[in-house]
């Protein structure tokens, strides 16, 4: 029987005289075939991925976000709707944030518009409704980027002219940041050459007389001294503790300025332990004043032979560079078993210096970034201190950015109504910028209650991967997807090899 040749579309050649079983089998051959070479020829749009970084993961599956609320079931049937465009553009719900515009410093990529994200606290006063200080909460847990965007930020920053200071780095990873950029570092630690004097009187600014300098430089070093007195003692100093402290200072002072040298801790700690001189100060002769100094005396003890012992009770091996473009403090040899007193102490003194150092009105823009700064939240004293900076920060031309693993580090300062928490709570409400990294999920809801979290952002704050968070600038909320250069990515590494290669850097530093 002959095998009619059928009419096909296909190029297939299929001879004659050849049964249908054959004829069949090429041709799912050909098929397999045909597939195959259309399939090695295409390229893999669906595994690619379309970020500038494959490591970064998109926070929403490609099918949308999942649940009811995605409304891509195709069970939404809604009756057609006719109107014109002008009431479209209005009535459309399906929107993205229109951005913080192009000013400022490039963070990376707005999530939900694709758009770029620029930020900048400095151009944002005073143009975005309820916006209403410079300042800025990062918060999140371990390893998500909150480093790296504070140090892009700071590194991006001085593009700008600004000067940026971290009085706060526990972990000393600033450090190969502020000498990339040029600036300074001082290390301090047990056995380390870096001294700050916490006494040094800053530079007088222009235009203020020198009477009114002289007492705010004084009220400045008092209240200093009362800061660690507090933070060593753990409560707030008595009436008589404040005059000895008072007196004490005022003779040091009073003998440096004969001598000509600068005030030291050590100095004070003398006078508050001897009753005579402060006796004598008063013209009292009952004593009362020696009593009630003896705590100050073995409060401030240890800021001299202590565990901080000559670090901060010597003249300042450092002298403040103004032009510097980044300053920071490397406290990573301290407060490494587990008690952090000694840190809060050291980084009270540092940023004392650093106060009196940026204080001047006159000297621009500048960042101060507190990095780890859940671990001195605890320490009411130093609390008052970053209040105190942070009220300032307008006139100063200052952005303060603290960073925190969790909201609730800001409740770990003392019991609800106590005054630790509400000076926390204080430094929350006087940061205008938000920005929430991933959260644990059993922070969640604290988070949600004390930043006031709709259910959506709750709900993404869960998803959130790496270098990738929810910022509420004044109310308005961006899903940002923080950028970083190779170049940068190198730099802001904080994993194990690349600490231990600084190190080995610090100590051939020293040794040489
Ligand atoms: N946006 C990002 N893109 C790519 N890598 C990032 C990004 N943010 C952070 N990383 C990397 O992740 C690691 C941990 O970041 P880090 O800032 O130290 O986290 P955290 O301070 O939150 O603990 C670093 O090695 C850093 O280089
Ligand atoms: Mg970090």
């Amino acid at each position: 029987m002959s095998v009619r040749p059928r009419a096909s579309a296909s190029p297939l050649f299929t001879p004659h005289r050849t049964d249908r079983r054959t004829n069949r089998r090429a041709k799912a051959e050909f098929t397999a075939a045909q597939a195959k070479a259309r399939h090695a020829t295409r390229p893999e749009t669906r595994h690619t991925v379309t970020g500038p970084d494959p490591e970064l993961q998109p926070t929403y599956p490609a099918a949308g976000r999942p649940g009811p609320a995605s409304a891509r079931g195709g069970r939404l049937k809604l009756p057609a709707h006719r109107m014109t465009t002008a009431v479209a553009s209005g009535a459309y719900p399906f929107l993205a944030e229109g951005g913080l515009g192009a000013q400022g410093i490039y963070v990376g990529q707005d999530v939900h518009a694709e758009a770029s994200f620029c930020y900048d606290p400095f151009a944002l006063y005073g143009r975005l409704e309820g916006f209403t200080n410079p300042n800025i909460l990062l918060a999140g847990i371990i390893g998500m980027g909150k480093s790296a965007l504070a140090k892009s930020l700071a590194l991006r920053a001085t593009a700008f002219g600004y000067k940026v200071y971290v009085p706060c780095d526990p972990k000393g990873e600033w450090t190969v940041v502020a000498r990339e950029l040029g600036g300074q570092t001082i290390a301090l630690g047990p056995g380390l050459p870096g001294r700050l004097n916490p006494l040094d009187a800053p530079e007088k600014p222009y235009g203020i007389s020198d009477e009114d300098w002289t007492t705010e430089v004084r009220k400045r070093r008092l209240l200093l001294l009362g800061s660690l007195a507090k933070t060593v003692l753990r409560r707030e100093l008595h009436p008589m503790e404040h005059t000895a402290l008072d007196i004490a200072l005022d003779q040091v002072v009073a003998y440096t300025q004969q001598t000509g040298t600068t005030p030291l801790l050590g100095d004070v700690a003398f006078v508050l332990g001897s009753p005579q001189h402060l006796d004598a100060a008063t013209g009292e002769s009952s004593g009362r004043l020696g009593r009630a100094a003896e705590d100050l005396a073995h409060a401030l003890r240890r800021m001299i032979h202590g565990d901080l012992g000559g670090m901060f009770d010597a003249p300042s091996t450092v002298r403040f560079d103004p032009s510097a473009p980044m300053l920071s403090i490397d406290l990573s040899r301290l407060g490494g078993t587990g008690d952090d007193t000694g840190l809060v102490l050291a980084m009270t003194c540092a940023s004392a210096w650093m106060e009196a150092a940026i204080s001047d009105p006159t000297a621009g823009r500048r960042w101060v970034i507190y990095d780890e700064a859940w671990r001195v939240m605890r320490h009411v004293a130093l609390l008052e201190r970053m209040q105190s900076q942070w009220k300032l920060s307008r006139g100063l031309g200052i952005a303060n950015v603290m960073v925190i693993h969790r909201l609730s580090d800001l409740l770990t300062a003392g019991e609800a109504g106590s005054r630790g928490r509400a000076l926390a709570e204080g430094l929350l409400t006087d940061c205008s910028t938000r920005i929430i990294y991933r959260q644990e999920a059993d922070q969640l809801a604290s988070a949600a209650t004390l930043l006031g979290l709709t259910g959506v952002e709750t709900q993404a704050v869960a998803a959130l991967t790496k270098g990738r968070g929810l910022w509420k600038v004044a109310g308005r909320s961006f899903i940002t997807q923080h950028l970083l250069h190779p170049a940068e990515r190198t730099l802001f590494d904080t994993d194990a090899r690349m600490h231990a290669k600084d190190r080995e850097f610090e100590y051939f530093e020293e040794g040489s």
